[in-house]
């Protein structure tokens, strides 16, 4: 018997997760995979498929414990890959994030789809160079799919050696970051006049300057958008609790609260992949579950945005 088959029963199933808690069983965590196929989006500039839930590791990987503790994510990576997830989102700026990673990544099944994407956050052009080198190191690959320039840092000179790289096939994509607002107007002045693939930055139901923004200019230069901070953080959730979702939720197969961020976030035609962080494997089935099904439409979307505010 398909046990998602109804919602209620993929309730039940979620819940008896939530209950174990993070060292649950990640066995049965491929169901969402098994049962529908992921909503992917294009990379502007290739026409390439991106599943839109992709995962971040700020905070969540930061493990500096013992073997032991940073094992104890593997779980949470598997039910990632096991969920039809590809994107991983890192920086040298997350302390041992990409040394978990990396460590991780060598022990996980079922990681073909792996879209890897980490950052260069150093000042110097030659500084740049070894950290991304070193990077690949801890990923154990010999290019990623995705480096980012974080958060504007130096970009003029990392800028070049990305380019070189991207020529060279040492990386695939390129791209630029920031979150919560900062440097927009810098941003936006770099976008219009500097090619990239991708860009990253804070769009959430609660924040959403973006719209107005970075998201046309994106649009209009035919550049991806990586979405971080769906949450701001975990802190939308606190406003949340203990209310109850309304009904017309499962019109697009809605079933919680993440779910109910991620799915307006993944809903707007100009976002391409959003990178929630979670260290909990019941919390990652729930984003993951935000990635299949039907989306809101732009009306249920306002719908979404006028509940939200009402709380
Ligand atoms: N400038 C930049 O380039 C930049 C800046 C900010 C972020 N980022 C990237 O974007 C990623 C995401 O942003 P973020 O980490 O700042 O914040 P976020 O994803 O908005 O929030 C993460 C928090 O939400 C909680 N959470 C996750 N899924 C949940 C669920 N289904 N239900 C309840 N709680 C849930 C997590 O706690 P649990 O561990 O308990 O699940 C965690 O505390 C980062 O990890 C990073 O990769 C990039």
């Amino acid at each position: 018997m398909n046990i998602l088959k109804t919602p209620v029963k993929r309730r039940q199933f979620l819940k008896s997760i939530v209950a174990a808690g993070a060292s649950a069983p990640f066995l049965n965590s491929s169901l969402y995979a098994k049962n529908k196929s992921a909503i992917k989006k294009p990379i502007p500039s290739t026409g390439e498929l991106l599943p839109v839930i992709g995962m971040g590791s700020s905070e969540t990987f930061e493990v500096t414990g013992n073997r032991a503790e940073r094992e104890k994510l593997l779980p949470v990576l598997q039910t990632f890959f096991d969920n039809g997830g590809a994107l991983v989102d890192s920086s040298p700026m997350y302390g041992p994030a990409e040394a978990v990673i990396g460590e991780l990544l060598k022990l996980v099944k079922n990681r073909d789809n792996l879209f890897s994407a980490t950052k260069v956050w150093i000042d110097g052009k030659q500084e740049g160079i070894e950290q991304m080198l070193h990077s690949m190191k801890l990923w154990d690959v010999n290019r990623f799919d995705l480096m980012q320039i974080h958060n504007l840092r130096d970009w003029k000179a990392h800028l070049e050696t990305l380019r070189q790289w991207k020529a060279e096939e040492k990386i695939r994509y390129v791209g630029i970051t920031t979150s919560h607002g900062r440097f927009h107007d810098e941003l936006e002045s770099i976008l219009k006049t500097q090619p990239f693939d991708f860009v990253q930055f804070s769009y959430n139901i609660e924040s959403r300057d973006v719209e107005s923004r970075l998201l046309p200019i994106a649009r209009d230069k035919g550049i991806a958008t990586l979405i971080n901070r769906p949450f701001q953080r975990g802190g939308m959730f606190g406003r949340v609790k203990g209310k109850p979702l309304p009904d017309w939720v499962k019109e697009f197969d809605c079933e919680s609260w993440g779910q109910f961020f991620l799915k307006f976030i993944v809903s707007h035609p100009d976002v391409t992949c959003v990178i929630p962080a979670t260290s909990k494997v019941h919390h990652m089935l729930d984003n993951m579950g935000a990635g299949f099904g039907n989306v809101p439409d732009a009306k249920t979307r306002q719908r979404m945005i006028e509940f939200y505010n009402s709380l």
